[in-house]
């Protein structure tokens, strides 16, 4: 857009009374924009995602704990834009999830939604009393965990929201023995997977992948 037709929208749109920044003029049209930018723009309202969240429940459990048998992760105070963004990638079918995805379809769950619940699950208690590995291996997890892990999902186990990096603190050792062997294969519910995490964890042999993730499950249960 040329300069002086820039001008004349702002002062139409001041005219209107409109506010609007020369920023948000140059977006690309709302099309070329992904499922996981549009529901990244959007302010999340945890009130509206409370209610958006009623056809989680029946597996990820009312209060976000899921199930320590493996099946349902928890999802109460993960980031939220790790939660938009794994949200975003199911619904795409990037991330495979025959049994989630028939909920996370557009007609039961809006891109509003998609932050509103974020938003509402992010601040969610982590629940203390998640699924624990054998405690078998401590030093062992410890060790793999602050050389191989540390640097991305740090060292508490707390991730990163402006990376996309998971929180894994807390999380059910049962989940996690599962992605970290579908990461390590880069099966289809973990194809959208960080190419560097999974060198890292390629030639893990499985009594490794069972201390690391033993490890991660006990990470902030001391506070
Ligand atoms: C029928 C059961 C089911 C329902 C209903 C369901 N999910 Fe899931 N969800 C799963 C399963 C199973 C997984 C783990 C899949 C895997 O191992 O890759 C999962 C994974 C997730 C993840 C990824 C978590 C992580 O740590 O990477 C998010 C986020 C999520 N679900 C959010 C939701 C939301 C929000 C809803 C409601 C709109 C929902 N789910 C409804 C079964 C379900
Ligand atoms: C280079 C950064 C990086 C390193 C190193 C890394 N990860 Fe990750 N990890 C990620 C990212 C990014 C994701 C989210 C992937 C996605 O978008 O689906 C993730 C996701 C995961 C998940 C899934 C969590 C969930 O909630 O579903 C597990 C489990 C995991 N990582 C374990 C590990 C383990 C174990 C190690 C060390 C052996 C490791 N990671 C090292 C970046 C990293």
């Amino acid at each position: 857009m040329k300069d002086t037709s820039m001008k004349h929208t702002l002062i139409c749109l001041a005219l209107l009374g409109l506010s609007a920044s020369p920023l948000a003029l140059a977006e690309p049209p709302a099309a070329a924009v992904s499922e996981l930018d549009a529901a990244l723009a959007i302010q999340g309202d945890p009130v509206k995602g409370k209610v958006a969240y009623e056809v989680c429940r029946g597996c990820h459990k009312a209060d976000g704990s899921g199930r320590a048998d493996a099946e349902y992760p928890q999802l109460a105070g993960q980031h939220a834009t790790v939660l938009i963004k794994q949200m975003a990638d199911v619904r795409s079918g990037r991330r495979q999830n025959q049994k989630m995805h028939p909920f996370i379809e557009k007609d039961e769950v809006s891109t509003e939604d998609i932050a509103h619940i974020a938003a509402y699950l992010a601040f969610l208690p982590v629940p203390r009393d998640n699924g624990k590995g054998d405690g078998k291996q401590p030093a062992r997890g410890k060790a793999l965990y602050e050389k191989d892990c540390a640097t991305c999902h740090g060292g508490k186990g707390e991730g990163n929201a402006a990376k996309f990096i998971p929180r894994v603190a807390g999380q059910h050792y049962g989940y996690l023995v599962r992605e970290n062997k579908a990461i390590q294969s880069l099966a289809g519910n973990r194809r959208d997977a960080n190419p560097d995490m999974v060198k890292v964890i390629k030639s893990y042999p499985y009594k490794d992948i069972a201390a690391v993730s033993d490890y991660m499950s006990r990470l902030g249960s001391e506070h």
